[in-house]
């Protein structure tokens, strides 16, 4: 029960903190909310640039067999009925006869409504898909959908990367971007949203090899998530079932973090065979087979697919890296981010800001520092204590504080500035010189 309390106390202070430090707020807020959708403000965007940076540069850039796509949101409503999300992209939805609320049938436990109590409902499939009409005309020709996945504009891509690359086998196609899903109970902040991002890779390949390939990015996403900072002890890997799969998938592997709400998917792996080059060949009529230039073999490639939520990222990152101890008066709380992911690197203050000889050096240590950090960010506002605070609070790894031995009142220090460290609180003197370089150097 104590322990419940702590981990429902854990989501609350996760929720506070990122609105009232400006990392997300409630969607449409002012009107009462949107449920299922958040905004991200400054700090939570910046933190998203840099998990999407990071993963853009491991997935796709760094890699020789890697391609990288932004596909549109809105696609041919063909695209939808060939990919099966028409006919199977669906959960199945009750509906309390008495307070009419509805609820995903698989989420309840026994058949009472857990709001009220009152009878259930049958069961029915409800689409997750969001409908829309494009242009002017209101007929069922005009009706589309927003992407539940950013996969199929990859595979609507093949042939064009096909086309214009000429990459031989195995290779792949990256994205990042947003998806639509009509979740029937969004909930726990930004785990289950109805807009979200995704950073997902389809990777074709021999139909012999995809074993191979199945391994080999379930190790990148291990490395993946070694990278972002998050606790390795904190996933687990969760093999999906029989029957219990995606239409499209014949394994699938879950990577689960142990959220305070439970033990729940972060991301998934899956091997979509060549289920969606096919459809979309036999639905659109064009070829969308691979021909092997040395064997003359021609196939249809088979796909490798790591997915990966940004949204449950970001959770994941906040819930691993918050922290309370007792460093200095009070409880302390911290946000242990990876400096190469943290939204903001660098702090620098002048000790004092009513000392204009002060603010004036800070201002050029600031300046110098930014210029090659961008995330570096001015405060100086109330006493030094209070900024490592406010700085401890939003993950900053490092403060720079510009004194009156910087000026030169001890000559020996003069050019020299403090740097705090977030996590041991330990000030060590650094020349002006040499603190850009060595600033960069314990960012990366
Ligand atoms: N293309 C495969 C695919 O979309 P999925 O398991 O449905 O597979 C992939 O979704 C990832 O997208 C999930 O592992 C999760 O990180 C994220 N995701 C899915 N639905 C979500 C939702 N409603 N809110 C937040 N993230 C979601």
């Amino acid at each position: 029960m104590a322990e419940n309390q702590e981990k429902n106390e854990l989501m609350e202070k996760i929720i506070s903190l990122a609105k009232r430090r400006g990392f997300i707020y409630q969607g449409s807020e002012i009107y009462g909310g949107l449920s299922g959708t958040w905004d991200w403000g400054p700090l939570g965007v910046a933190l998203k640039n840099n998990v999407k940076n990071l993963w853009w540069r491991m997935f796709v850039e760094e890699r020789e067999d890697m391609y990288g796509v932004d596909a549109t949101i809105l696609m041919n409503a063909k695209v939808w009925e060939a990919s099966g999300h028409v006919a199977g992209f669906s959960d199945p939805l009750v509906e309390c006869v008495k307070c009419k609320r509805r609820f995903r049938a698989d989420h309840i436990e026994g058949d009472k409504c857990p709001e009220c109590g009152g009878k259930l409902g049958e069961s029915r499939q409800f689409n997750m898909m969001f409908k829309t009409q494009i242009g002017a005309m209101e007929d069922s020709a005009a009706t589309s959908y927003l992407r539940p996945e950013t996969a199929q504009g990859i595979f609507v891509n093949f042939k064009n990367i096909i086309d214009s690359f000429h990459p031989k086998l195995p290779f792949g196609i990256g994205q990042i971007g947003k998806a639509f899903r009509n979740e029937i109970t969004p909930r726990d902040f930004i785990f289950r949203v109805r807009e979200l991002e995704q950073m997902e890779v389809e990777y074709f390949v021999h139909p012999a090899e995809w074993e191979k390939y199945f391994e080999m990015w379930k190790n990148i996403m291990w490395k993946w998530i070694e990278a972002i900072g998050i606790d390795k002890k904190n996933v687990h890997e969760h093999e999906i079932k029989d029957g219990e799969r995606a239409h499209y998938s014949k394994r699938t592997i879950d990577f689960e973090f142990d959220y305070p709400f439970g033990r729940k998917e972060l991301y998934g792996l899956a091997y979509r065979t060549d289920y969606d080059l096919r459809k979309h060949s036999e639905h659109s009529g064009t070829s969308l087979d691979y021909v092997n230039e040395e064997t003359k073999e021609k196939f249809i490639p088979h796909v490798i697919e790591p997915s990966l939520g940004v949204d449950r990222t970001i959770l994941a990152i906040l819930l691993d890296a918050y922290s309370e101890d007792e460093l200095g008066e009070g409880t302390r709380v911290f946000l242990k981010l990876k400096p190469s992911i943290a939204p903001v690197k660098v702090a620098v203050f002048p000790l004092l800001k009513n000392k204009p000889e002060l603010v004036k050096k800070a201002r050029e240590v600031f300046e110098m520092i930014k210029k090659e950090i961008p995330q570096t960010m001015w405060d100086d506002n109330g006493n030094v204590g209070k900024r490592y605070r406010r700085q401890d609070e939003i993950g900053t790894p490092f403060c720079v504080t510009v004194d009156f031995d910087t000026l030169g009142e001890n000559p020996e220090l003069k050019d020299t500035v403090t740097v705090r460290d977030r996590d041991t609180g330990k000030q060590e003197r650094v020349g002006t010189g040499e603190l850009t370089k060595m600033l960069k150097g314990a960012i990366l």
